[in-house]
């Protein structure tokens, strides 16, 4: 298979990670007899500086003419300090979400065996855990008219859907719990917001089509509860994008740590795939960001862009494989990881990569 991918490293811990999300999909190229070609493009903080705007077109140009993008992340503790600066790395990440139509956003909350004691949640209640969101990533509050009156001194941003908006991702959730356990919980505020009751009207209509799922509404602040309560109790998530982007950062602690979680985003043409994870400056050019949400998001491109099952797994076992060999970032070490153990981003993709050919070899 020949295929085009653009690489966005984007700022901070994501050039470090998206190497090796790359180096990976290089490996299954080479041992699975694919032509990856790759190409790079600016976002983010980086193209502000180089271009003064955090999406240039010629960044555009390229992601519209691939096959899917690996993205790292973007974000610089300078913007987050002064507000009031007019141009933002995150404007980048928005308008690219909106101009390539992503509107359906997949966090697959999956907790590998050998992480139960990295989380703070006691690994009772988590045995088990598998969480797949959907979060709506191109309307809410994110993309409604905001603004200030009152001489700057009132700010407003409304939170705004449209019927075809919670259809489409509807219908994509919808399907994916037909592939799983059957149960979709939608997730809304429709006891205060107007949005909320739009949305859940829409739901309920949408879940007509697929009578052999199982749905229930939850309130947005009982989801969060319930979430580390019993996460087992959660399959298809559904939800919008504010609701979604606050609730995958604290189902991201289910799986032991943000470093862990990939995500695609999916809508009319091209698919990216990205970690949940942000540009992490505090860590940035250390070498000790875990490049594993990288690498699954990797997985994540191969199977739903390619349909590339049997590559997509084999990089999802040689991520098992290399935890169930204790080998750890910092991130999900804990007191009992040998100081030996305990890789760096680089180390930690090669000893992916090393997986995936033994495996391969195995198999030949
Ligand atoms: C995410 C991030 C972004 C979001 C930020 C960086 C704008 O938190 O992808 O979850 O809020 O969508
Ligand atoms: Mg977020």
């Amino acid at each position: 298979m020949k295929k085009k991918i653009v690489i966005l490293p984007g700022d901070g811990i994501g050039k470090e990670v998206t190497t090796s999300g790359k180096k990976v999909l290089e490996q299954i190229a080479e041992c699975f007899g694919h032509e990856f070609i790759f190409d790079e493009a600016l976002i983010g903080h980086d193209a502000i500086e180089a271009t003064g705007n955090p999406l240039p077109d010629e960044s555009l140009v390229k992601m519209k003419s691939c096959d899917a993008i690996l993205f790292g992340a973007v974000g610089h503790p300078k913007y987050d300090n002064d507000p009031t600066l007019p141009v933002r790395p995150e404007q980048g990440l928005l308008k690219m979400r909106k101009e390539l139509g992503l509107y359906a956003n997949l966090r697959p909350i999956k907790l590998f065996d050998e992480l139960l004691e990295a989380s703070s949640i006691k690994p009772e209640v988590l045995r088990g855990a598998d969480i797949l969101f959907f979060r709506e990533l191109t309307g809410d509050v994110y993309f409604g008219e905001r603004g200030r009156t009152n001489n700057n001194d009132t700010a407003f941003d409304t939170m705004i859907y449209s019927r075809y908006e919670v259809e489409r991702i509807a219908h994509k959730a919808f399907k994916a719990a037909q592939t799983r356990r059957k149960k979709l919980t939608s997730v809304d505020k429709a006891n205060v917001l107007e949005s909320s009751r739009l949305w859940r009207s829409v739901v309920q209509e949408v879940a007509k089509h697929y009578p052999d799922v199982v749905v229930d509404h939850m309130f947005v602040d009982a989801a969060a509860m319930k979430l580390i309560q019993n996460p087992r109790s959660f399959d298809v998530v559904l939800t919008g994008n504010l609701f979604g982007d606050i609730l995958t950062d604290e189902a991201s602690q289910i799986a032991g740590s943000m470093g862990m979680l990939a995500s695609a985003s999916i809508g009319d043409a091209v698919g990216l795939y990205e970690p949940i994870h942000g540009s992490a400056h505090d860590i940035t050019g250390k070498g000790i960001a875990n490049p594993l949400a990288s690498i699954l998001s990797a997985a994540l491109l191969l199977d739903i862009s390619f349909g590339l099952k049997e590559e997509s797994e084999s990089v999802i076992r040689a991520v098992e494989k290399t935890l169930k060999e204790g080998y750890r970032t910092r991130d999900i070490a804990d007191e009992h990881t040998p100081q030996e153990k305990i890789l760096g981003t680089e180390v930690m993709g090669n000893m992916v990569c090393n997986q995936i050919r033994i495996s391969q070899l195995a198999e030949k």
